[in-house]
């Protein structure tokens, strides 16, 4: 049949396209991108599952991946209205999942992941849900961990046995969907169809036992971007001062593990330059563990796990001008807040209760009142007090920080690199 060809506008600008083509196969065409997550090529009709791919077509949100165009579509793919929206998307899938990226056998190769970073995803608007969900290790050769899934719907409609049966299938409904695996059908996938299965999950729930951490850090998929993106802000080469006013810093750990700080220091010689910027004030660097004055910046390390952490997180708030949350733990919550799928019942009898270091006829859980009180979960810093900006990472690296440290302090705002953002 012949092909129509038709006018569309991308974001003001005029262009022709196949009718009937996908819209997103027509922005690329015509220099577009479109981010998504569901959409994989060899799937169709398209999923149109995650909204990921979502654009404003004739004045209206709608999903580029499910769209065919047509004469007199307009199309807006990257206003700051349009791009906002798809990144609130993604914080969300952050959100309502649990994703700990430190610990993720996928880390690196993870599609959720890489769109996080693309989109300079440095923290989620929407409070993380803490959903507690199983783990599944029945099978013999995949490990499903539905605390990552986000429901695309790619393994249940493309991994079929030999015979064309359904491997994986959705069970429950609403909130409480989840991905279920048939596991007789399971046993019929060769050792290749199972990597397969996890190669298209967009991201770790489908773990191929013994097969999936193959590949090593640093050199997986998304490790080593070519296409270098900078995020925000401009770079700034600061002098030290002439007039010998030093900016005042702070920091502390909270529930962290105290590897932030240690990448503070990892700046080696670099240190020198620092102390010529800036002094410390309050600090575990400097043993100073009250303020003594206003600070330009404080730097928080760690999650907010019980009530001595509360009590200093607010105290930050008022004797710092700018707070920066640092690293995975005071950003997400990070491995401290692993816990909060649980009962902290369940995680004081496991730790001091069942612990295999446990001494015998010492079985207790520790309390007095000087002992700082647990709280129920484990919070991010920006659930408590409002945070200036985010830096995620597990720890971040030393110039990494002293950079964004320097440019907010000095006034030049953040600049990232794709390649130094990362949640791992
Ligand atoms: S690497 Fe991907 S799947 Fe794993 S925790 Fe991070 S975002 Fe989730
Ligand atoms: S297991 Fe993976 S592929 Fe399947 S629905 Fe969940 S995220 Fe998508
Ligand atoms: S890529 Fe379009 S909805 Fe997922």
């Amino acid at each position: 049949m012949e092909q129509r060809i038709v006018n569309i506008k991308i974001d003001g600008k005029e262009f022709q396209a196949v009718e009937g083509q996908s819209l997103i196969e027509a922005a690329k065409n015509s220099g577009f991108y479109i981010p998504t997550l569901c959409h994989f090529k060899e799937i169709y009709p398209p999923l149109g599952t995650c909204r990921v791919c979502t654009v404003n077509i004739n004045g209206k949100p709608d999903t580029a991946c499910t769209r065919k165009v047509f004469d007199g579509m307009n199309v807006e793919v990257n206003t700051p209205d349009v791009l906002d929206n798809r990144k609130a998307i993604i914080e969300m899938l952050f959100a309502e999942g649990n994703h700990y990226c430190p610990a993720c056998a996928k880390s690196g190769d993870c599609e959720l992941q890489r769109k996080g970073y693309e989109m300079g995803v440095a923290y989620t608007r929407f409070p993380h849900l803490f959903e507690e969900r199983p783990r599944d290790f029945k099978s013999d050769r995949i490990f499903m961990e539905h605390n990552r899934c986000i429901l695309c719907k790619r393994c249940v409609h493309e991994v079929k046995t030999s015979k064309g049966d359904n491997v994986f299938y959705f069970q429950n409904r609403g909130h409480n969907m989840l991905v279920g695996i048939d596991y007789e059908k399971e046993k019929e996938l060769t050792d290749e169809e199972v990597l397969r299965a996890a190669n298209l999950c967009p991201v770790g729930a489908i773990i191929a036992k013994g097969k999936t951490i193959a590949k090593p850090f640093g050199d997986r998929k998304f490790d080593d971007d070519k296409n270098i993106k900078w995020i925000e802000g401009k770079e700034l080469d600061i002098k030290i001062p002439k007039d010998g006013k030093k900016k005042i810093v702070a920091t502390t750990s909270l529930a962290g593990c105290f590897g932030c700080h240690m990448s503070l220091l990892d700046i080696d010689l670099g240190i020198l330059d620092i102390f010529e910027l800036v002094e410390f004030n309050k600090s575990p660097l400097t043993d100073i563990k009250n303020f003594t004055k206003e600070c330009d910046i404080g730097i928080i390390e760690g999650g907010v796990a019980n009530s001595e952490n509360f009590e200093v997180l607010k105290e930050f708030r008022k004797k710092c001008k700018v707070i920066v949350a640092l690293g995975e733990c005071a950003v997400w919550g990070g491995m401290p807040a692993m816990r909060n799928t649980l009962p902290l019942k369940d995680c004081l009898e496991e730790a001091y209760l069942n612990s295999i270091s446990s001494e015998n006829n010492e079985n207790i859980i520790p309390y007095h009142e000087d002992l700082p009180k647990l709280l129920n979960k484990v919070y991010s810093t920006k659930d408590i007090i409002k945070i200036d900006y985010f830096i995620p990472g597990c720890p971040p690296n030393a110039e990494h920080i002293w950079k964004v440290v320097k440019n907010i302090l000095f006034g030049a705002g953040e600049k990232v690199a794709y390649k130094e953002f990362k949640y791992d």
